[in-house]
């Protein structure tokens, strides 16, 4: 069957962070090593600390931050919303750029950039276009965050996915992950699998629909980076000693036939009956969300289902940390 999306490029050559976050841009997990990655952890779990005590914070009192989202998103621009409003910031919400910003008109995003460069001190930007947010960046004289470009990546997604695998965990070394969905166009996987690739001995299981698979490209990527990569096609093969399933959405918006995206879009249904048949009990069930159907809300009331609990909440922290450190606040 001749696959309707497009495969993805992929760009891991971004400047890397090398523990120092000030103006820098946020474009793909490459940019990260085991420092970088620990500086933000610690900063996160002190934001939780500060926003647990009822502490009220003011890291980024005159400080502006554009959210300009030319795709959906209520969570990810609440996230960054709420991150931003917390430390005592102010946003530029836009948030269906497509159609009410001039792009519309047919404005250039290097063009927009050299507008909301000039109102604020940070721009989030979330774009269909894989490598959009490297471009806007370059053109960009504020640091941008790439808030998931098409079928790129999705690194602040990751990054609070990665916090939240370490704290349970205590560690990101030695852990058997299972992805299943859309390994293909799931931008927050790509993500995820280049944190997990700078720790020893990750195992990492691929549940998906033949034409969904993950790229050869970024298959060969993540195995020249050391992990250790299972392709698998039916749930009996999964394994029973993972640590975490990290289920993911068909991507409906990276298909052109719809009649593929509904024969497709049920292959994988994460059901009660499965993780009670093949999950531990230290498993964790992750899902960036929003879920369609791919996990049965039986399986929410399950204490190792924590996509509506730890995920989302430490996004909030995660964001507000890494806001703060590019911003020169912490
Ligand atoms: C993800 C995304 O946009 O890539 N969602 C999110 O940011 N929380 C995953 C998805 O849309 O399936």
């Amino acid at each position: 069957m001749a696959i309707s999306v497009k495969a993805p490029q992929i760009n891991p050559d971004q400047t890397g962070i090398n523990g120092n976050f000030k103006g820098q841009d946020i474009l793909s997990l490459s940019q990260f090593d085991q420092r970088s990655l620990g500086i933000l952890f610690q900063h996160a779990d002190e934001m939780a600390k500060l926003r647990k005590k009822g502490t009220i914070l003011d890291l980024l009192k005159g400080n502006i931050v554009t959210l300009l989202f030319y795709e959906p998103s209520s969570r990810t621009f609440g996230s960054f919303s709420s991150s931003t409003l917390r430390l005592g910031g102010q946003t530029i919400p836009i948030h269906d750029a497509k159609t009410s910003s001039s792009v519309a008109k047919g404005e250039t995003l290097e063009d927009t950039m050299g507008v909301f460069q000039t109102y604020s001190d940070l721009i989030v930007l979330r774009h269909s276009e894989t490598g959009a947010a490297a471009n806007a960046a370059n053109a960009a004289n504020v640091p941008l965050i790439n808030a998931g470009d098409g079928i790129g990546e999705h690194p602040t997604q990751a990054l609070m996915d990665l916090y939240t695998i370490n704290n349970r965990f205590g560690t990101l070394d030695n852990l058997t992950v299972v992805f299943a969905g859309d390994m293909l166009n799931g931008r927050t996987v790509h993500s995820v699998l280049l944190g997990l690739s700078l720790f020893k001995n990750t195992t990492v299981y691929l549940l998906s629909p033949k034409i969904l698979r993950l790229s050869r490209q970024h298959f060969n990527l993540y195995k020249e980076r050391g992990v250790k990569m299972v392709e698998i096609e039916k749930e009996t093969d999964l394994p029973k000693d993972a640590h975490v399933w990290y289920w993911t959405r068909v991507q409906k918006e990276r298909f052109t036939d719809l009649n593929e995206y509904e024969r497709t879009k049920n292959s994988f249904i994460l059901t009660k009956k499965l993780v009670d048949t093949y999950g531990s009990d230290q498993l964790i069930l992750m899902h960036p969300l929003p879920r369609v159907g791919e996990i049965l809300t039986e399986v929410d009331s399950d204490s190792r289902a924590i996509y509506f609990r730890d995920e989302i909440e430490n996004g909030v922290y995660v964001r507000m940390a890494l806001l703060a450190l590019i911003l020169g606040k912490l």
